[in-house]
Order: C-alpha cells, then structure tokens, then sequence
C-alpha cells in the first residue's frame, strides 16, 4: 500500500485544472473551468472542474472524481497505475513496495519490457540473411518498401521455430508468465510445455503516442490462414484504444488524417508522403477510436479498401466520427483495391489528386441511395426522397440541411420546398419521440431503476437516499466520519439497506480509523471509476444545498433504521417496493 502522506503529495502536486488541461480544452466559468468531456461525446460543455474541491464532473455523461481517478479512466490504468503516473509527472518518489499483495500476477511495466525486447529479437531476425531472408524479400521486393521505410516502423521477423522468442525472452529473464499474458506464447495443451504465438510472420510492432510498443501484428507471407495474428488485449494494451502509427501521424494531423484498414496501407501511404496515415487494428473503429481523432485533428478522410466490406464500414466510421464531432470526409478509389496498391500503381500525386476530391459523409451517402432506387420510377423516386429527408433531417445545422436539402433536390429533380418541408415534419416527429424518451428516462432514474452502481437502490428507494445524503455527509466532513465511526445515533453498517451503501460506509469507517486517516483520494483503491464518479456526484450534490446538516444526519438514520424495520415486518422487500411504487404513483396523480 502506498502510504497515505504520499498519496496526498501525489493529489496536491499535480494542479488538477493543468493534469485535465492537459487532455481538454478548458475555459474558465466563474470560479471553475468548463470544457467537452473527454468520456462522451458532446457538443456543448457539460464537464466541469471544480476549483475549490478539486474535482471533476461531467453533467452529461456522470463522470467524476479526483485527478487521480480522472487519470484511471483517461490512460484506462488502475488506480495503483494512475499513482505512479502522476508522482512521476510531479516528479515524486514512490519507495519501492515489496508486499506482493496489490501488485497485479504480471503488470503493464513488465509486459511493456518483454515487448520491447521481442521487437528488438524480431528485428534482427529480420535484418538476419540466414534467418529472415525470405521476409526481407517480402517486404523489400514483393511490397517494394524500401529500407528506410522497414527500419522506421521497425519492421521484423518471427522465425520458422516454435520456441525461437521463448528461449531468447527466457535468457533475458522473463518468465513464462509474462510471455503468455503479453500474447507471444502459449502453453500447450498436450505437452504442457511453451510455444511461440507467432512464426513465419513478417512482424508490425504497435506503438503507443509515448513510444512503447504495445502489441504486435504478424503476416504471413503466402495464402494461409490466418492472414494476420494480432496481440489480444492484454493488460498493457486494448486494441479499440489504438490507432496504428498515431505514434507518427499525430505530429502530421493538425490539418486532416487519413484513416485506413490496413497495416501495409498505412505504410505504404507514409512511405508516399501522407505522414498522417492511420490504420484501426484489425477491426471496425471503436467510438473510443473516434474520439482519438477529435483529439489530434479537424478532419478526417476515410480511405476504406473498394471492395464490399470497406464500403460497409466507411458508413460506420462516418457516424462514429461524426458524433465525435469531427469533419469527416471519404473517397473511394478506383482502379486499386486499396490505398497500398493505389499509390504503387498510379503514385503520390495521383493519390493527392484523390484526396482533393474526397467529398462529404453526405454527398457519398446520397449517392448511394441514388443507386439504391430506380428514380424514374415514381414509387421508387419517394422511397429515396423519403431516406434523403430521414437523413437530412438528422444534421444539427440548418444551413447545412438546406445546401444538402438544394443538392438533393436537383438530384431528384423535386423542388427545394417540398424537401424542405418533408424534412422539417420528420425533425418535429424526432424531436417530440426524443422529448418522451427523455421524459421516460428521468422517470426511471427517479425510481432508480437501471441503476448499475448501486443495483438494489430500487429496492430501497427512500432509504438509499438517505444513505447517499449520509455518505455525502461523511465524505465532506470530518466531524460524521468520526461521528459514523463512534456509532453516534446508534449508526452501524447494518443500518445500511444496499450492499453498495454499505461498502461505501465500510470503507469510509476504515480509513478513517486507519493511520493515516480519510482521504478521497484513496477512494480509487476500493472502488471502480463508475463507482466513484457516483461517489463524486452525491457528494457535490450535497455541497450545493448543504443545510442543516446535523438534523439532516439524525433524519437520515433514522429514516435508514425504518427502512430497515419495515423490511424486517412485512419480510417481503419485493413487495414492498411494489407498494412503494404504487403509492408514489398515486401521490403524483
Ligand atoms: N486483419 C486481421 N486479420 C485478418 C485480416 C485482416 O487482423 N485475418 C486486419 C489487419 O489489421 C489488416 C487489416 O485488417 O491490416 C486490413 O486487412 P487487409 O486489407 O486484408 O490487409 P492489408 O493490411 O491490406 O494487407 P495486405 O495488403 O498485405 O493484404
Ligand atoms: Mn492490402
């Protein structure tokens, strides 16, 4: 366990408006700071950091917490993780800890190292006449990349051998542990013994904006199957948070990146010049994927393969970027099956040319409806002016619906009003369903319903009120730990009606009775982030109408201990829930 001092040192030296500065554009709102949330995707600011209590809150999303657990969902780290980040980003020491208790069976650091070391054996395999010849002639002739280009992205080779990495890690002191959680080898069923995952494989080491190598992506060099082997997710790596080559594109992206599917394309098109090339890793891009662009860069021009599935997943890409609020723009090449073999066959200049054609997410959907329909058919002419319209009507600006609105026109040859209007029906029916479902969601979080962090707040749904209003008290102020820890008022953790009131309070209780006392900060060690972005919530919830607290605190326990008796009476909480539902319902009629 860290000690609490440091932790404390930890919170109190890294400025929580510059760690999220560092991460959101923030702008000052009063006495606090407003920006776009970095967990959700936003138009308008709804996150907020709090100066005087330094911490955060995002009113749209409920994200929340201290820089500490900002840190855990911003790196997706663990608390522990987090820590370290940011004592070294202040430059703290943290003394080495050898209880082996809360270290993880292998960690991030060690696989990051075991990684480190297999490209560093990969490569030389590759750059090896006798071993990686072969490779080399892949690479170097049949995808005619030249040697700059294979060195720059640290290209390699896994050789023909099932435990070539395995001895060579082994001999530099990694365990079969750490090869099997980083994905490079696996134990046998039969034998029992270890081999390498990858083999005969031209290598493609992933690697992270801080230059660690994360994962690994392998080809083989005939037909076979599978084409690729890619590093699964593992604890230092999640493949729907990365982005192949970013580690060099984002200094390229201010403008505009180019999004493509494959590994080779991405290389191919930076040995062309188009530095700002990006590849997802083997799968469709990840709304996490989309908000990482919005982070580097304006726009992006989506540069799917020409075959089916490209087209398929350019529709996706382009509203997954779209709800991350970047320009999205696509093209389509002809003549080649991907960017890779485009700019082999007709070169850079004919590839930019392409670029500077790339048209908007709406001029190349409505394209494709106008494929779809046979337009000088009547019927089939509405059904594709009805699909224009549902999808115009879903553009947030109004000038812009009216340009695509003219553009469609034409294409249909309709008039302008008679979209115009077919569109502003459709917008009133979507804005009135969006309004009741609004409606209908804060009703069920009024009851609590659907409620993931604390599941049996439903159950209790006066008492786990009173237990949130009891805990905010606690977390805020020293005077109703100590009291809850005394067992003012007869208070106890039995009092509790939810398991997950309970656990907060159970945990409050032992920090404040440990050494070095309560501290929020050391909340992440017990708790998830979403279970403390709710801790966060309650507790400023709390502070914005904080009155009467100690008359509030009595009224709290009490009404938990009646809780408590009730259930005890009628034994049955499911019924009583009901009851409690019916009643509520009533009262509001
Ligand atoms: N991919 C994968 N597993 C496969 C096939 C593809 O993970 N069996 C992923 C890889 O990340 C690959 C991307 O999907 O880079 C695109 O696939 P594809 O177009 O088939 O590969 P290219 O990278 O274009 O490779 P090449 O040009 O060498 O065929
Ligand atoms: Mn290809």
């Amino acid at each position: 366990m860290i000690p609490r001092e440091i932790i404390d040192e930890i919170v109190f030296r890294n400025d929580i408006e510059q760690v999220i500065g560092s991460y959101v554009n923030l702008r000052r709102a009063g006495s606090n700071y407003q920006g776009l949330c970095p967990f959700h995707s936003e138009k308008t600011p709804s996150f907020t950091v709090f100066a005087a209590t330094k911490s955060f809150h995002c009113f749209g999303c409920g994200a929340g917490g201290d820089v500490i657990s900002f840190i855990m969902r911003a790196e997706n780290l663990t608390y522990i993780e987090a820590v370290h980040l940011l004592a070294e980003r202040a430059g703290i020491d943290i003394p080495e800890d050898n209880s082996s208790q809360e270290r993880e069976t292998v960690s991030k650091k060690r696989i990051l190292e075991l990684n480190l070391a297999a490209a560093k054996f990969f490569r030389e395999c590759l750059f090896d006449k006798n071993i990686g010849g072969e490779a080399m002639e892949y690479l170097a002739g049949k995808r005619q990349l030249n040697m700059a280009t294979i060195k720059h992205f640290g290209l390699g080779y896994s050789p023909n051998d099932f435990t070539a990495l395995t001895r060579k890690m082994r001999s530099l002191g990694f365990t079969d542990e750490e090869l099997i959680a980083a994905f490079l080898a696996k134990r046998s069923q039969k034998s029992g013994k270890l081999f390498d995952l990858y083999r005969n494989r031209v290598i493609f080491p992933i690697i992270d904006t801080v230059g660690n190598i994360v994962a690994f992506g392998g080809r083989v060099m005939d037909g076979s199957e599978p084409k690729y082997l890619n590093t699964s997710d593992t604890p230092a790596f999640k493949k729907s948070r990365h982005l192949f080559a970013l580690n060099y594109a984002r200094k390229f992206a201010e403008q505009e990146m180019i999004l493509c599917e494959g590994y080779m394309d991405v290389i191919a098109l930076h040995e062309a010049g188009f530095e700002n090339a990006v590849a997802t890793l083997g799968t469709a891009i990840t709304p996490d994927q989309a908000r990482i662009f919005a982070k580097y860069t304006k726009k992006v021009i989506v540069c799917y393969d020409a075959d089916r599935a490209g087209q398929m997943a350019t529709s996706k890409a382009m509203r997954y970027l779209a709800d991350a609020g970047v320009d999205c723009r696509i093209i389509k090449i002809s003549g080649a099956k991907d960017p890779d073999e485009y700019v082999k066959k007709f070169g850079a200049d004919s590839f930019r040319r392409v670029l500077g054609e790339s048209r908007s997410g709406f001029d190349y959907r409505l394209e494709k409806i106008l494929g779809e329909y046979n337009i000088t058919l009547a019927d089939e002419k509405i059904k594709a002016a009805e699909k224009i319209c549902q999808m115009i009507s879903d553009i947030p600006s109004s000038v812009e619906r009216d340009i695509c609105a003219q553009k469609a026109a034409s294409a249909l040859g309709l008039s302008f009003d008679s979209l115009k209007s077919d569109i502003a029906r459709i917008r009133n029916r979507k804005l009135r369903d969006f309004k009741n479902k609004e409606s209908r969601d804060a009703k069920l979080s009024i009851k609590n319903i659907g409620d993931r962090v604390n599941t049996d707040a439903a159950k209790h749904i006066t008492a786990s009120k009173s237990e949130e209003i009891l805990l905010a008290l606690m977390m805020i102020y020293d005077e109703y730990r100590q009291a809850a820890v005394r067992g003012a008022h007869g208070l106890s953790a039995d009092d509790f009606s939810t398991a997950f009131g309970r656990r907060v309070f159970e945990v409050i209780c032992e920090l404040e009775s440990s050494d070095g006392g309560y501290s929020r900060s050391m909340l992440g060690l017990y708790f998830n982030v979403d279970e403390v972005s709710r801790l966060e919530k309650i507790e400023l919830e709390r502070r914005q109408l904080s009155k009467n607290d100690n008359e509030v605190f009595a009224a709290c326990i009490a009404k938990m201990k009646e809780e408590k008796q009730s259930v005890k009476d009628d034994g049955d909480e499911q019924l009583k829930y009901i009851r409690e539902l019916f009643l509520k319902n009533k009262e509001q009629k």
